[in-house]
């Protein structure tokens, strides 16, 4: 167990020594240390030294006395718990310290076991919320990658270099292709800094025009342009503290790279249409799927902002070079799908996982998790086959729909037929169910989808989807 240092003020020699005396070998439920200081002005070089956890202090002394002490520890060392010592009856004094923010007082001559049991109980207090913090910390460490499927050797790359530039308040440039998961790393660049309690604010440079843009980021003064009917507080301001993220920082325009350059470079910001600036605490993290250094080269890019954001920088590579992710966020995207509609998590056959893993993925996760959301809402049975997917991945394998007719004994009539089938059940389940616009999904007049509909079957209660059957299916809900 740690020890705790305390720190007797008392200009009383005699006082004093016996204070300190009784605290040495009080219990105090944990080791302590116990400093002293005659006067104010040596409490204060005491607990600039550092290392402090709590004060005892008298009020009345020469020079500055308790309650100005307590009042400069507070602000100084708010982490320093302060216990005053009043002369008996000065209820006032009392209430004046506790407002100034004393943790507790006592009074004069001290009742030494009341002495150690408010300070024992202060020290535990201590204890627990230094313990509640590292749990936080640590909670806040699984939390955030918690989120972030990082099977493959290139994320975990990715996340060893977020563990190292999280903590520094250094601009870090995330880059990757469109998908790929930089707002989600850039969440983590936060998460795992010291500035994770403050704000984290996000705003895609790309889709404002840059008088609007420049207006977001800087704020701007009444009167600055038609419109600003009052002072505003750009987002440099409104994050202080905390993280800026600057979404699709190679869309912004060649005035606006200059007033961001100078904000990163001075660590102040000017609002447009005023003079003042004012200083800023910001950690910038900023992302793009561009090619920044061909942006440079080509004009588009200033060099010396590149340098600035980009000394940190953390490059996500693409999900087709991560089959091992692939692999990971099937089961975790289907499952959080199938919960958010309420089914069981269907299967996935053989033929769609061999799919999925060997598409290109030019939409990155997203694409991925688009196209098991669909799977799983589509879904005709508990199983999804390479044909619940989308024909975009299947058009790359002509072979999925040949599968299906292939080799199984079966005549092409029957073959085509089942095929048939599961393109109705798919159309219906698409469209709510509405013969119409089934038909037209499919190409073909309603009347015949009907009479197709009669002849296979499948009449209304059966292909209103295996959805209602499955909920059917569940206890109390028939
Ligand atoms: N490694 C991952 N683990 C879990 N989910 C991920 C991962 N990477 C991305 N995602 C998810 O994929 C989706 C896209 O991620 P994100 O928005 O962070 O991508 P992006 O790179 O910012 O895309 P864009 O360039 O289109 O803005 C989000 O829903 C995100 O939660
Ligand atoms: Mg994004």
């Amino acid at each position: 167990m740690s020890t705790a240092v305390l720190l007797v003020v008392e200009d009383d020699p005699a006082q004093r020594e016996q204070l300190v005396g009784f605290l040495r070998s009080a219990e105090l439920g944990q080791p302590v240390l116990v400093r002293e200081a005659g006067e104010a002005a040596a409490a204060r070089a005491a607990l600039d030294a550092g290392g402090v956890d709590a004060v005892i202090t008298d009020v009345r002394m020469p020079g500055d006395d308790g309650l100005d002490l307590v009042r400069w520890g507070r602000e100084r060392h708010p982490l320093v718990d302060f216990v005053v010592v009043t002369a008996y009856g000065s209820v006032e004094i009392a209430v004046e310290a506790m407002r100034r923010g004393a943790h507790d007082f006592l009074t004069k001559p001290i009742d030494l076991d009341l002495l150690e049991q408010r300070l024992a109980r202060l020290l535990e207090k201590r204890r627990l919320v230094t313990e509640v913090r590292r749990l936080q910390e640590r909670l806040h460490e699984r939390v955030g990658a918690a989120g972030i499927v990082a099977e493959s050797p290139g994320m975990q790359a990715v996340l060893g270099v977020v563990r190292k530039v999280a903590p520094t308040d250094a601009t870090v440039l995330v880059t990757g292709e469109s998908g790929t998961g930089k707002e989600l790393v850039s969440e983590l660049v936060h998460a795992w800094s010291r500035r994770h309690d403050g704000p984290l604010l996000r705003i895609n440079c790309g889709a404002l025009p840059e008088s609007l843009l420049e207006s977001e980021l800087f704020g701007h003064v009444r009167g600055s342009f038609t419109g600003a009917d009052r002072d505003r507080e750009g987002l440099f301001q409104q994050a202080e503290g905390g993280t800026l993220f600057l979404d699709e920082i190679g869309e912004i325009s060649p005035a606006v790279q200059v007033r961001l350059l100078r904000v990163l470079q001075e660590k102040e910001v000017r609002p447009v249409g005023g003079a003042q600036p004012t200083r800023v605490d910001v950690r910038i993290v900023a992302a793009t799927n561009r090619d920044l250094e061909a942006d440079v080269a080509e004009g588009r890019f200033r060099q010396d902002l590149l340098f600035r954001i980009n000394a940190l920088a953390v490059g996500i590579p693409p999900l087709r070079e991560r089959r091992e992710d692939i692999t990971a966020l099937i089961p975790i995207l289907m499952r959080r799908f199938a919960e958010s509609v309420g089914v069981p998590p269907p299967r996935l056959a053989r033929d769609a996982h061999d799919l999925l893993l060997s598409h290109a993925w030019p939409g990155n996760v997203r694409e991925l998790a688009n196209v098991l959301e669909r799977s799983v809402i589509l879904a005709t049975g508990d199983e999804i086959t390479a044909l619940d997917l989308p024909p975009s991945l299947r058009a790359a394998t002509p072979s999925a729909a040949l599968a299906e007719a292939d080799g199984d004994g079966r005549s092409l009539p029957e073959i085509v037929a089942t095929i048939e089938q599961r393109a109705i059940r798919r159309a219906l389940a698409e469209h709510g169910g509405v013969k119409a616009r089934a038909a037209r999904a499919l190409g073909i007049p309603e009347r015949v989808l009907r009479y197709k509909l009669k002849t296979y079957g499948l009449d209304a209660t059966k292909t209103s989807g295996s959805r209602r059957e499955r909920r059917s299916d569940e206890p109390g809900s028939a």
